[in-house]
């Protein structure tokens, strides 16, 4: 039997664009000798399993994408639809699963997108989700488990290792945004329910939405230089920010998973 259950299978095409961006700079991508993926829960449609396909074959040309469901309707329609296109795709795999991912045996996934998937079931029910996708992971893989909004305009993640969490991303469309706190309703499921006084996160976020209002003066050079600063002032006064300032002007902030990190099981 699979692992796990299944849930509503909304999606959008284009709306995973931030995390894939972000997953085809992973070191391990291009380091690996053969490149496998995961799309863990692709939903109704498959538009984004094949958008994955298209970014991720741009770092390695040679990508396999396995998108993994577990409704079996969703199976066959994928299956059905990609056997429709000519000329034929070599580079894609759909299939029948949950969070055993069953790629078969001795294939190790250098990448496992599960986005929007967590989000359905409960907090406690996360540790073991984690732990069953992380078993299939090359040692140099990344798993990501995210929540976007209808059109991927607000994205979060959570991204692993085989060790364990090692940081949170917040991506965001900066045009138009009036505050980061927008990022609340949309975390990862480990974390949306943390977002109170008293736990890392809620610090976080609210250390960032001073900072964004703090460099407001700045949006008359735009709404990246704004958030640059914004970011810029976090790192400054002690956030372990990850990565520099070209993911910064994406709309982008990485948080080290030890300062956001749950204070406990509830
Ligand atoms: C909301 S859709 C997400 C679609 C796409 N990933 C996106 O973000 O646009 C969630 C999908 O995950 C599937 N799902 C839920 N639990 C799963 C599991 N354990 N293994 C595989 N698929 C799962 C559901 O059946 C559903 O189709």
């Amino acid at each position: 039997m699979p692992q796990g259950a299944i849930t509503r299978g909304t999606t959008n095409t284009n709306r995973l664009r931030r995390s894939d961006r972000w997953l085809a700079t992973w070191p391990g991508l291009r380091r690996v000798s053969s490149a496998h993926a995961v799309d863990l829960g692709y939903g109704a449609s498959s538009a984004t399993t094949r958008e994955l396909t298209a970014r991720l074959s741009k770092v390695r040309p040679d990508v396999h994408v396995w998108g993994i469901e577990i409704d079996p309707v969703r199976v066959a329609a994928a299956q059905k639809e990609l056997a429709q296109i000519t000329p034929p795709v070599t580079n894609v795999t759909f299939a029948y699963g949950g969070f055993e991912v069953p790629v078969p045996h001795g294939i190790a996934p250098v990448v496992i997108r599960a986005f929007n998937v967590l989000r359905q079931y409960d907090e406690t029910e996360v540790p073991a989700a984690w732990a069953a996708m992380l078993a299939r992971l090359d040692p140099e893989g990344v798993l990501i488990d995210g929540t976007c909004d209808e059109i991927g305009r607000v994205s979060t993640w959570v991204a692993l290792t085989p060790e364990g969490p090692q940081s949170l991303s917040l991506s965001l469309r900066l045009n138009d945004l009036e505050t980061p706190l927008i990022a609340a309703e949309r975390l990862p499921k480990v974390l949306i329910h943390r977002n109170v006084p008293g736990e890392p996160v809620h610090a976080f976020l609210a250390a960032l939405d001073s900072a964004w209002r703090a460099s407001a003066p700045l949006s008359t050079f735009g709404a990246v230089q704004r958030w640059q600063a914004a970011v810029q002032s976090l790192a400054t006064s002690g956030w372990p920010i990850v990565g520099g300032r070209s993911r910064w002007r994406l709309g982008e902030i990485t948080v080290r998973w030890d300062a956001v990190a749950p204070l406990s099981a509830s």
